[in-house]
This record gives C-alpha cells, sequence and structure tokens, in this order.
C-alpha cells in the first residue's frame, strides 16, 4: 500500500527519495510524487500511473535541494490521478504533506474547513490534514504543534510526515494506529524517514521505530520524539542485518519468481537454529513460552488475512494434531466485529508477512482486550505485529517483493509445524519417539522443496494447457484443502482468471454444476489418508467432461490413466506436504500470468500491505 521516504542532510534529495520510492514499489501504488525545498520554496511534481513516469516528469523539470518528502500512493477516496496524488500542498504553499491510512471523520472536517473557507484541490482525505496544519499554524508557536493538534483531530489509523519552507530543517513524522510503520534512518549528518525499511538500507542500517500514537522532530542530527501529551519518548536504535541484495531480481524475470526459487533457502532459515536434530527438539525462544503457560493454553486463534488466513488453516491442523490444543482460524477481518470469546488460557496467534495488515493488527488488539496472551507469526523484521505481540517467531524469509505471496506462505507453515511440536512437548501429550520422527521428518524438507523447484519446466506445461481458461477450480481435503484455496487465490490474483477452491468434499454440493470441457479442475491427490476421496473426486469431475489437472506423488499408478495432465511432487510426510504441494501451484499461477504478459510482481488494484481497514 502507500510509501513514504524523505530526507534531510547535505546530499541532493530527490535521487535518494525517487530511489527510495522505487524500492517501495512492490507495496502496489497507483500514483506517485514528491516534494523538494528549492530555495525557500516547496516545488512539488506528482502523477497518476508508475513511478517512471514521475521520474520522467523530474527529468523534465528537474528538483534540486536538501529536503524532501515522496510518496507512493494506492487509493482510497477519489481516483489515481495527478491532483489526488501525495503530497498535498496548503494554500500558502508553505506546507506539504504526505499520508499513509484513512481519515475516518474526513467529511465531516472536509465540511468544517469548507465552511471556514478553505479551498480543497483534490477529492481525498489526506489534504484536509495540510489544511488543518496551516489553520494552527496560525495559532500555534511552531510546525510541530500545529501538526500535533491537526493529527489529534484525526480518527482512524495513520502515518504522516510533513515540511514546510518556513521550517527548513526539520520533518514531523507522526504514527497514529497501524497505517504502516514510520521507521528512521541515522546517517553521517542526515537523516532517513520512511514507512518501510527497504526504502532506505541502502543508506543506512542503524534505524528507530516510532510507536503509535507518537510524533517526532527529524533534523539532520537525529530525532526527537514525543507522545502526543508531550512526554519525550527515547526511541531504541537498532541494527538492521540484512542484505539489501537480497531485494534484487538477480537472474529472474520476476520477483515473483525468485521468490517461489527462495524457498529452498527460506525453508533452510525457517529451520536452522530452531531444531535440534540430535535431542529431536524445537527451540523458539521469541517466544518466551514456559512449560507451565503451555500446559494452561485451552485454545488457539489463528487470525490471518489472504494468503497468511490459508497457512493458519493448515496451522490449525497441525496444532491439533500433534499438540492436541483446539485452534479456531479467523479471518482477522472478522474476528474483532464477532465478539470472541477469549480468556487469559487463550493464545491468539496472528500471522503476516508484513506485520502491518491493517486488520490483523485490529484483530490482535481486541485479543489483548479482551485477555488473551498475543504471539505473531512475522515477516517484516521491526514491524508492528512482531512488537506488539508477547512472543514472536520471524519467518526468516528475507523481503518479499512480489505482491503475490509465496515464501512467506511456506515458511509459515513450517512454523506451526514446529511450534504445534513444541507445544506438545511442553504438554507431554507425544511420546519422545514420535517428537522424534516429526523433528526428522524436518531434515529432509528443504532438499524436498528443492526436488519440486526443479521440476518448473514440467508444471510450465501445464501453464501452457490453462492459460487461455476463463475459469478453473482447485479441490483439496485435509490438510491440503487450504493448499487448494491458496492455489486459486494465487492463480486469480495474478493471471486474472477467475479460480475458486473448493473442499473437496463440497464438490458435489453445488459446484459440479459448473463441470463441464471448458472449465479445467486442479485436483491435489497425494498419498495421504485422504488419497482414495480424492481419487473419487477425479472420477466425478472426468464423468462430467471437465479437464482434469491432478497433483499426484511420485510413483502413483492410479493417476496418470485418469488425468489430463499430471503434476508431479516427491514423496513427503501428511503434515509437511503442503509446504511442497503450494509450490507447483505458485508456479502455475506465475507462469500462466507471465504468459498473458501480465504485471506478475504488481497485480492491478492490490498492494503488499494492506494498511487500511
Ligand atoms: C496474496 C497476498 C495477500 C496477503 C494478505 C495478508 O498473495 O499476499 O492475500 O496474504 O493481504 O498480508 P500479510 O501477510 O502482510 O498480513
Amino acid at each position: 500500500m502507500c510509501g513514504i521516504v524523505g530526507y534531510i542532510g547535505p546530499r541532493d534529495a530527490t535521487p535518494i527519495i525517487l530511489n527510495g520510492l522505487k524500492r517501495l514499489e512492490y507495496r502496489g501504488y497507483d500514483s506517485a510524487g514528491i516534494a523538494v525545498l528549492e530555495n525557500s520554496h516547496i516545488e512539488v511534481r506528482r502523477d497518476a500511473g508508475k513511478l517512471n513516469r514521475l521520474v520522467s516528469m523530474v527529468e523534465g523539470a528537474p528538483l534540486s535541494g536538501n529536503l524532501g518528502i515522496g510518496h507512493t500512493r494506492w487509493a482510497t477516496h477519489g481516483e489515481p490521478n495527478a491532483k489526488n496524488a501525495h503530497p498535498h500542498i496548503g494554500s500558502t504553499g508553505e506546507v506539504v504533506v504526505v499520508h499513509n491510512g484513512i481519515v475516518e471523520n474526513f467529511l465531516e472536517l472536509r465540511d468544517e474547513l469548507i465552511a471556514e473557507g478553505t479551498t480543497l484541490h483534490s477529492e481525498t482525505d489526506s489534504e484536509i490534514i495540510v489544511h488543518l496544519i496551516e489553520k494552527f499554524l496560525s495559532t500555534e508557536s511552531d510546525l510541530l504543534s500545529a501538526s500535533r493538534k491537526a493529527f489529534s483531530l484525526l480518527k482512524g489509523h495513520h502515518g504522516i510526515v510533513v515540511i514546510s519552507s518556513k521550517e527548513p530543517d526539520k520533518i514531523i513524522a507522526s504514527r497514529i494506529g497501524n497505517a504502516g510503520g514510520v521507521v528512521f534512518g541515522y546517517g553521517e549528518n542526515e537523516m532517513f524517514v520512511a514507512s518501510d525499511l527497504p526504502a532506505i538500507l541502502e543508506h543506512t542500517r542503524r534505524v528507530s521505530f516510532l510507536e503509535t500514537h507518537q510524533i517526532a522532530v527529524v533534523t539532520r542530527d537525529g530525532v526527537e520524539a514525543q507522545t502526543f501529551e508531550g512526554e519525550p519518548v527515547e526511541l531504541e536504535t537498532e541494527n538492521i542485518s540484512w542484505d539489501p541484495v537480497a531485494a534484487e531480481k538477480g537472474e529472474y524475470r520476476h520477483f515473483m519468481q525468485k521468490e517461489i526459487h527462495e524457498q529452498v533457502r527460506s525453508i533452510t532459515d525457517t529451520i536452522s537454529g530452531r531444531v535440534d536434530f540430535e535431542k529431536g527438539k524445537i527451540i523458539l525462544p521469541q517466544l518466551n513460552l514456559t512449560k507451565e503457560f503451555a500446559n494452561q493454553i485451552d485454545r488457539i486463534i489463528l487470525i490471518a488475512c489472504g494468503t497468511a488466513y490459508y497457512a493458519a488453516m493448515v496451522g490449525k491442523v497441525l496444532i491439533e494434531n500433534i499438540a492436541r490444543i483446539p485452534v479456531e482460524v479467523d479471518v482477522a477481518s472478522e474476528f474483532r466485529y464477532r465478539d470472541p470469546i477469549i480468556n487469559d488460557r487463550t493464545v491468539v496467534i496472528a500471522i503476516s508477512q508484513s506485520g502491518e495488515t491493517a486488520d490483523t493488527l485490529a484483530a490482535m488488539a481486541e485479543g489483548k482486550k479482551r485477555g488473551a496472551t498475543l504471539w505473531s507469526i512475522v515477516n517484516a523484521i521491526g514491524s508492528q505485529a512482531m512488537r506488539i505481540a508477547d512472543g514472536y517467531i520471524s519467518m526468516q524469509t528475507g523481503p518479499e517483493i512480489g505482491v503475490a505471496s509465496t515464501k512467506a506462505y511456506s515458511a509459515p507453515l513450517v512454523d506451526q509445524y514446529m511450534l504445534a511440536i513444541l507445544l506438545a512437548d511442553l504438554r507431554e501429550v507425544i511420546t519422545e519417539q514420535e517428537r522424534r520422527a516429526l523433528v526428522e521428518d524436518l531434515r529432509h524438507l528443504p532438499e524436498l522443496v528443492g526436488q519440486v523447484l526443479s521440476r518448473e519446466n514440467q508444471y510450465m506445461q501445464v501453464a501452457h494447457a490453462l492459460k487461455d481458461s476463463l475459469n478453473c477450480i482447485y479441490l483439496g481435503r485435509g490438510i491440503n484443502m487450504p493448499t487448494a484455496f491458496e492455489g486459486a487465490l494465487k492463480l486469480k490474483e495474478i493471471s486474472y482468471i477467475h479460480a475458486e477452491g473448493y473442499p473437496g468434499g463440497e464438490m458435489k454440493h453445488g459446484p459440479i454444476a459448473l463441470f463441464d470441457k471448458d472449465l479445467p479442475v486442479v485436483v491435489i491427490a497425494t498419498q495421504d489418508q485422504w488419497y482414495d476421496k480424492m481419487i473419487s473426486q477425479i472420477e466425478q469431475t472426468k464423468a462430467r467432461g471437465a479437464p482434469v489437472i491432478a497433483m499426484a506423488t511420485d510413483g502413483d499408478k492410479l493417476i496418470p490413466p485418469l488425468a489430463d495432465h499430471v503434476i508431479w511432487i516427491p514423496e513427503v510426510s501428511w503434515m509437511l506436504s503442503p509446504v511442497l504441494t503450494v509450490i507447483p501451484l505458485q508456479i502455475l499461477a506465475y507462469h500462466i500470468a507471465a504468459i498473458r504478459g501480465l504485471d506478475v510482481d504488481q497485480p492491478r488494484n492490490l498492494a503488499k500491505s494492506v494498511t487500511v481497514e
């Protein structure tokens, strides 16, 4: 979703801001803009569409100055066009603002401003922020106090960055709630501000994060933060160790393809340091989990959105089977509106790649409010979902740039498997032999993931066969039912082919009416306890003349004569099978979209980090 970059220091701000925005492109956006202080006057360039349009605009009408802010906008209020793009300029031209989030009381504030004689130039909710700041500048002593006064009127969740030509030595930044983060990067006599780490990591590894309801003044020398009540806040700086090169495309055509292929490494890193193969034990220190607490847990609620929600559905099967703790899975956007039953023996676990998804954070807050212990399984280091949890498991996949999530789906499957083993161990519900066998299965997992990935060309042939389909159905059962949902989501979001996942057993309760020669059906029929049932789904599908694409375990003899295409995967334990079965479906979706010539990494209307409700 929207991205923010700001710079103050001795260097030319424009290339730093434009490069930073480039690194945030993966988040999804539909317009972009930049404001730079040039000789006591703020110059703004902004346009609809991709960043290269803004870059050309800046080449045509260059900007130069040492203070500036930039933004990539994902439209909420008003079309993605130049006038709705950020930065927004106040009536005097002295103040500019970039904003992430939604002003929930926008209409009320807008009407008040209009009644007071303010002319608005865009349809956005964000523009009113700059006018409010200007209004308070007439009564307050400086930009900080005027901004604070303006921000305290805003309902909703926000990340806001402001500069003024009248106070050229500072940037004001604030975070209210969960509309994405605000991170500061510390340089030599220069400072960077951004909504996300990748925007600034090429310049500095020393960073600090703003918490909610804090406001900060950023100068060349550092940051001074305070609460909205004016209490000074000490920001802790940390050093980020990731390699920004990990975020480059390398030999691959798209980030999504690269990230699919990174799964050998990400699964290896997920396991590394967390598994003691000798003792057959799992170690997850950041969870702060004691034996006593493990034995108190009476229920786990997994909350997440989209792909992460499907990962949670797999987690339910794993935790219930291995640790014998009842697990509920909830879509985060529904959870807090359903008056959930929670007590102090409930653990709410949020799964999130970005750690900044507004619905997931709101669901976490609801869980906390009702007395649950909060854990999170998160990829983005330093994100809110990691920081507000009582304990966390970090996904260890490195930055995921492609909007469609791939490696951040398979990693939490393994995280939940390990969590289930740890809980089972602490609650003494499995024997040592069972525990050792479960742990041992992890040893070969990266190698099996590698084997699946080496079959990309095989899966590509199926992609060619499906590329012109208008619709597609995915069927799975048991632990691979969520794989069917995830396979369908991947296809629809990047190829725009309508696809639905169904529990295999539900097929005859309605969807079968759709089956005919034009509706390809992808059936996950690997060797597990649901295999016979899936064979019967294949038979029923065939009988209606629908083309069958069956996923089968190497060596299967029954499936080839029944299916039009077979997607082969190596043998694997049933509990870890979703880590493998999803990969051919990711590859299938990727190649179908690539063959159709679509923007695989930035599909239309989608954002990488959904920081609005
Ligand atoms: C689909 C996809 C989304 C995200 C969802 C949650 O490929 O990426 O469905 O899974 O928006 O995002 P996170 O995991 O960042 O909370």
